[in-house]
């Protein structure tokens, strides 16, 4: 079976990164990177063309190549979910990335468009939705559920049967205790040890967590 060209999203150094673990740990092929023509600031980014989003489907239609839209956490993952789902608007499909060097189980369930980087586990009968970036060295404990557009950041573990809601960000080393539920778009900061169920769009830092308000939030 010949190799899924891909097109990557972005021309950043999470976009490099993305790069080099398809082009290392994977059978994929990576032939272009995309973006928005207003962030264009170079037509070449590690060897490949960059090609403006608002032209990739004249160049790089949807029945040519699969997309993978490796984005941070801006405005609380809504702009990866927003790029994302216009490029499934158009047609696109997506591939899913999980490293070589991740601890998965054969019952393993992954959306499309995810990232499970190295040395994360995850657990038998969790479970992964769409759009979900899951960092290096994370543990998603058994019975979890990481719904679409979830953000786990390096070193976080979460606990047994936790529920994280849609575009839900879990900081740097973030515990998450057994069975919580953590409600869509919360925002837990780096180093949170979080003991009880968050609420909608809350921001949470400190052990214990506790809510604060974050005037600046539509920064993060
Ligand atoms: C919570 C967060 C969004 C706050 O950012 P911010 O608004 O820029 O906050 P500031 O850096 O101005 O800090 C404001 C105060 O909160 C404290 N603070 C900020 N983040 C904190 C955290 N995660 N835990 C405990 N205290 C924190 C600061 O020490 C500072 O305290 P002070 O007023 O007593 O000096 C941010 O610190 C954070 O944790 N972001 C997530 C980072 C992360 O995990 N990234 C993943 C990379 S892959």
């Amino acid at each position: 079976m010949s190799a899924t060209r891909v097109v990557i999203f972005g021309a950043s150094t999470f976009s490099s990164l993305a790069w080099y673990c398809l082009t290392h740990d994977s059978d994929h092929e990576v032939v272009a990177f995309t973006v928005d023509s207003a962030f264009m600031s170079g037509r070449v980014h590690e060897g490949l063309p960059v090609v403006p989003f608002e032209e990739l489907s004249a160049v790089y239609p949807p029945d040519d190549v699969q997309l993978l839209i490796p984005m941070g956490y801006q405005q609380i993952n809504g702009l990866r979910r927003a790029r994302y789902e216009t490029a499934k608007s158009q047609g696109y499909r997506f591939i899913s990335y999980v490293s070589g060097r991740a601890g998965v189980w054969p019952d393993l369930q992954v959306g499309e468009n995810c990232m499970i980087f190295d040395h994360a586990i995850i657990q038998p009968f969790a479970r992964i939705g769409d759009n979900v970036i899951v960092r290096s060295g994370a543990i998603v404990s058994h019975h979890c559920s990481l719904a679409s557009h979830v953000f786990v950041s390096a070193g976080a573990h979460v606990g047994g049967n936790v529920s994280v809601a849609e575009q839900a960000f879990i900081g740097l080393g973030v515990v998450l205790k057994h069975g919580l539920t953590i409600a869509p778009r919360s925002f837990i900061g780096a180093g949170a040890v979080m003991l009880a169920d968050t609420e909608t769009e809350g921001v949470y830092i400190g052990n214990p967590a506790r809510r604060i308000s974050h005037a600046a939030r539509e920064t993060i």
